[in-house]
C-alpha cells in the first residue's frame, strides 16, 4: 500500500473501533503475571544456563589478561566466556560502543567476560572470583573540559538565517543565559534480558527489544552469520524509552554462551551495572539569546547544542526543535560535539527535543517576562505556520496556539500572578508554570500479515513491538475495524521476526506506521476473502462479523471454514511527504508547591494538550502521556547520572541513587488531544504522542517552580539546594 498522497475525508462516520477507548488487551496478561517476559520464557527447550556478565572497572585502556581459574572451579559453572576469546564483535551503524569482544575497553561497564553456570546464584558468585589485569588509559570524562579542548572549527551549523549578530544587537529586549541538562537513565523497568538457543547453524533469541529488524541484522553482523537463520522473538517488553532500540550485550553474551555450551543460556544485565554497560541521555550544555522588538517578535535567536559521546558517537541534538518551533527574522543555531569516554549517548525517549526543549521553553519564559508579557501570548505571538528552517516549508497541520489556548483556559491560566513569590499557602509557596513542545512526527515503512483462522477469527501478525504502549490494542482496532467484526474476535501477534517486518517502536512513528501496516494487510485479506467468495472486491463490505455483497452476505466463520486464508501488505511511504514539516505540538501547565523551609518541590497539578492528529485511542494514548509527563517530572526535579570525572563512570548507577518519580511524586494529571486529521502524517491521519508528551513537561515544572520561588534554575534537575 503506497502512501503517495494526503488523506482527505474523516471518515468520523465510518469509524465505530479505532479512536474509541478501549482498554489494553494485553492488559490481563501483564497483570495477571502471565504475560511472559525475556527471562520468564519457559517455552525453550530443555533446563537453562544461566550467564551473569563481568564487566570492566577501568574505564579506558587495555585488558592484558584475564585469570578464569578460580571461576571456572566454582560450584556449577559450567564454562567461563571472556573477551580475549573473540575479536571486537563488528558495530552497527546505531550504535558506538563495541559490545564485546577483543581487548580494549571503550567504556566503563564494559561487558568483558560471561560466567555460564547451572543456578543464577552459582553464576553471580563465580563472576566474582575473575580475577583482570588491565593497562588503564586516561580519558576525558568531564564535558567542560573536553569542550575546552576543542576549537571553534568543530562547530556545527544546523539553521542559519540573516545575520544574527547584527539583528541581535539592534534588538528592544535580549537574553543571553546558558542552560544545563545532566545525562539521564533510561531508567526501564524490566531490565536488558535474553534467553539464547542454537539448534545447528539456527539461532533464536528471546529478548526484549523494540526494534526486531535492526536486532536481527545486528545479531547476523556481530555473528557473521546470516540473517535467514536468526529468530528474535520479543512479544511483551517492560519499558524501552530507547534503550531497547539496539542488540545490546545481554544478547550477544546469550549467543555465544548458546553456541559455546551447546545448551540455552539466559544472560540479564543487573540493574547496577545498567547504566554503564549500555546506553543513556548525554548531559548537554547549551547557550540561548534571544532577540525580540518591545512587542514581543522575535527578531534574532541563537542556539549553541554542546554535548558528548565517545569517538564515533552522535551529539545530543538539543538544537533539535529549533529551526522548526518559532517564527524567527534572523536565527544561528549551532551544535559541537567533544569526545568524552563516559559510556555511550545514545537515544532516550525523544533525543534532541527533550533536552533541548528543557533550556528553549525556560528561556521563552525568561524572556516573556522581560518583556513584561504573558508566557503564553508570547508563545502565540511567535507562532507560525511555515517553518524558519527549511524556509518557508509549510506544516502539514499545526495547531499550537489552540494547544495554548485551549490549555490556558481548561488550567485557569488567567488566574495566575506573574509575580514570582507572591503566592503562599502556610509553608507552601506556590507557583504556575507553562511550556510549549515540539517534537517530530515520523512515519516509515511497516509490513503485518491478516489471517481469517480456520475457526473464524482474525489475526494480525507482524514483528511490531509493544514497549508498554497499546500497540498489541490500536493494531486490533484497525483489524477489527477492517474487517467488520468486533474486538473479542481479533488476536495480534506481535515481536518476532518471523512474521513481516515493521516500523518498530521508536522515534514515536510506532504507532502510525504500524496500524498503518495492519490495515495494508487487513485490505490484502479482504481482497483474498473476495477471490475465495468469487465475488468482485468492490462490491463486497464488511461488518458485524459478514462479508456483504450484491442483495446478500455471509459470515466470516463460514468463508473460514473452507480453510485458513492469509494476506500480508505493507505501508510503503511515497515522497509527497517531504512538501511539508509533519510535526506534533502540545502546551504544558504546571502548579508546584515549593515549601519555603526545605526547599523541596511538590508537583501539585498538571495539564498537557497534545495535537498529534488523529488519536487512535485516547485511552492508550493518555497512559503514552501521563507516563511521559511523569519522566517530565523526573528530569525536572530528580533524574541526574553523576559522572566520576575521575575514574569516568556514572557514579549513582541503580534505582537507589538514580531516582525516579515514584506515584507519590505524581498529582493529579490531565490531557487534552485536540481533535485534528493530519493527512500528510499517515493513512490513519494520526501521529504519535508518545515522546511529545515529554517534551517541554520539564520546562513547565521549573518555571512554575521559579513563579513560586523567584529563583530562575536553569541546571537541571531543579533540586531543593538550587533553591535555598
Ligand atoms: Mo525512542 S528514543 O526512538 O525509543
Amino acid at each position: 500500500m503506497k502512501f503517495d498522497k494526503p488523506v482527505e475525508g474523516d471518515f468520523k462516520d465510518a469509524l465505530t473501533i479505532v479512536g474509541k477507548a478501549i482498554p489494553r488487551i494485553d492488559g490481563p496478561a501483564k497483570t495477571t503475571g502471565t504475560a511472559k517476559y525475556a527471562y520468564e520464557r519457559h517455552d525453550v527447550s530443555g533446563p537453562q544456563l544461566v550467564g551473569y556478565p563481568v564487566t570492566s572497572s577501568i574505564a579506558r585502556g587495555r585488558i592484558v589478561s584475564i585469570d578464569t581459574s578460580r571461576a571456572t572451579s566454582a560450584p556449577g559453572v559450567v564454562t567461563v566466556l571472556t573477551t580475549l576469546e573473540h575479536l571486537p564483535l563488528p558495530k552497527t551503524s546505531y550504535h558506538t560502543a563495541t559490545l564485546f569482544g577483543g581487548d580494549q575497553v571503550e567504556h566503563y561497564h564494559q561487558a568483558i567476560a560471561v560466567v555460564v553456570a547451572k543456578s543464577f546464584e552459582e553464576a553471580r558468585s563465580a563472576a566474582n572470583l575473575v580475577s583482570v589485569t588491565y593497562e588503564k588509559a586516561d580519558g576525558d570524562f568531564d564535558l567542560r573540559k573536553a569542550l575546552e579542548k576543542g576549537s571553534d572549527e568543530d562547530r556545527e551549523v544546523v539553521s542559519s538565517a540573516g545575520d544574527f549578530e547584527t539583528a541581535y544587537a539592534a534588538a528592544d529586549v535580549k537574553l543571553d543565559a546558558v542552560y544545563t541538562t545532566p545525562g539521564q537513565s533510561h531508567a526501564m523497568m524490566e531490565p536488558h534480558a535474553s534467553i539464547a538457543e542454537w539448534e545447528g547453524e539456527r539461532l533464536t533469541l528471546w529478548t526484549s527489544n523494540q526494534m526486531i529488524k535492526w536486532n536481527v541484522d545486528a545479531l547476523a553482523l556481530a555473528l557473521d552469520m546470516p540473517a535467514e537463520n536468526i529468530r528474535v522473538d520479543s512479544p511483551y517488553i517492560g519499558g524501552g524509552f530507547g534503550s531497547k532500540l539496539f542488540l545490546r550485550a545481554d544478547g550477544v553474551l546469550a549467543a555465544l554462551a548458546a553456541r559455546k555450551t551447546g545448551k540455552p543460556v539466559k544472560v540479564m544485565l543487573p540493574r547496577p551495572i545498567i547504566a554503564n554497560n549500555t546506553t543513556h541521555r548525554a548531559a548537554t550544555i547549551q547557550t540561548i539569546r534571544i532577540g525580540a522588538t518591545r512587542a514581543g517578535r522575535i527578531t534574532a535567536l541563537y542556539h549553541e547544542g554542546l554535548s558528548g559521546n565517545l569517538p564515533g558517537g552522535d551529539p545530543e541534538d538539543a538544537t533539535a526543535q529549533t529551526p522548526k518551533f518559532y517564527a524567527m527574522d534572523t536565527h544561528l543555531v549551532v551544535r559541537r560535539l567533544a569526545t568524552v569516554h563516559l559510556p555511550e549517548g545514545n537515544a532516550m525517549r525523544a533525543p534532541g527535543e527533550t533536552s533541548g526543549l528543557m533550556a528553549l521553553e525556560i528561556a521563552m519564559d525568561e524572556m516573556a517576562e522581560k518583556l513584561g508579557m504573558d508566557p503564553v501570548e508570547f508563545r502565540v505571538l511567535n507562532d507560525t505556520q511555515t517553518a524558519p528552517h527549511p524556509p518557508n516549508k509549510p506544516f502539514s497541520r499545526r495547531n499550537y496556539t489552540q494547544c495554548l489556548r485551549t490549555g490556558a483556559e481548561k488550567f485557569g491560566w488567567a488566574d495566575r500572578n506573574p509575580a514570582p513569590g507572591s503566592r503562599r499557602e502556610g509553608q507552601w509557596l506556590i507557583g504556575h508554570g507553562m511550556a510549549g513542545a515540539y517534537r517530530g512526527g515520523p512515519i516509515t515503512a511497516s509490513g503485518a500479515r491478516a489471517k481469517l483462522l480456520q475457526n473464524g477469527r482474525i489475526r494480525i501478525e507482524t514483528d511490531m513491538t509493544d514497549i508498554g504502549t497499546g500497540s498489541y490494542t490500536i493494531i486490533a482496532q484497525t483489524a477489527a475495524e477492517m474487517m467488520g467484526v468486533p474486538m473479542s474476535q481479533v488476536e495480534v501477534n506481535l515481536g518476532d521476526s518471523s512474521h513481516p517486518a515493521s516500523a518498530g517502536s521508536g522515534g514515536q512513528w510506532g504507532a502510525s506506521s504500524s496500524t498503518a501496516g495492519a490495515l495494508a494487510a487487513c485490505l490484502a485479506l479482504q481482497r483474498a476473502i473476495a477471490e475465495r467468495i468469487e465475488e468482485p472486491y468492490e462490491s463486497i463490505s464488511f461488518r458485524e462479523g459478514q462479508v456483504h455483497f450484491a442483495n446478500s452476505s455471509l459470515p466470516l466463520t463460514r468463508i473460514a471454514q473452507a480453510g485458513e486464508l492469509q494476506a500480508d501488505g505493507a505501508l510503503e511511504v511515497g515522497d509527497f511527504r517531504k512538501k511539508v514539516v509533519v510535526s506534533t505540538f502540545a502546551a504544558h501547565f504546571v502548579e508546584v508547591g515549593v515549601n519555603a523551609a526545605t526547599g523541596e518541590t511538590r508537583v501539585r497539578r498538571m495539564l498537557a494538550v497534545c495535537d498529534a492528529g488523529r488519536i487512535l485511542n485516547p485511552m492508550t494514548a493518555r497512559s503514552q502521556v501521563i507516563g511521559a509527563m511523569t519522566m517530565g517530572v523526573g528530569a525536572a526535579l530528580m533524574e541526574e547520572l553523576a559522572p566520576d570525572t575521575r575514574h569516568g563512570f556514572f557514579a549513582n548507577h541503580d534505582l537507589a541513587g538514580y531516582e525516579v518519580p515514584v506515584h507519590a511524586d505524581i498529582p493529579e494529571q490531565e490531557v487534552i488531544f485536540i481533535d485534528d486529521l493530519d493527512p500528510y502524517a499517515s493513512p490513519m491521519q494520526a501521529k504519535g504522542v508518545g515522546e511529545l508528551g515529554l517534551c517541554g513537561v520539564s520546562a513547565a515544572v521549573a518555571n512554575a517552580v521559579y513563579n513560586a520561588t523567584g529563583v530562575r534554575v536553569r541546571d537541571y534537575p531543579v533540586t531543593l539546594s538550587k533553591l535555598l
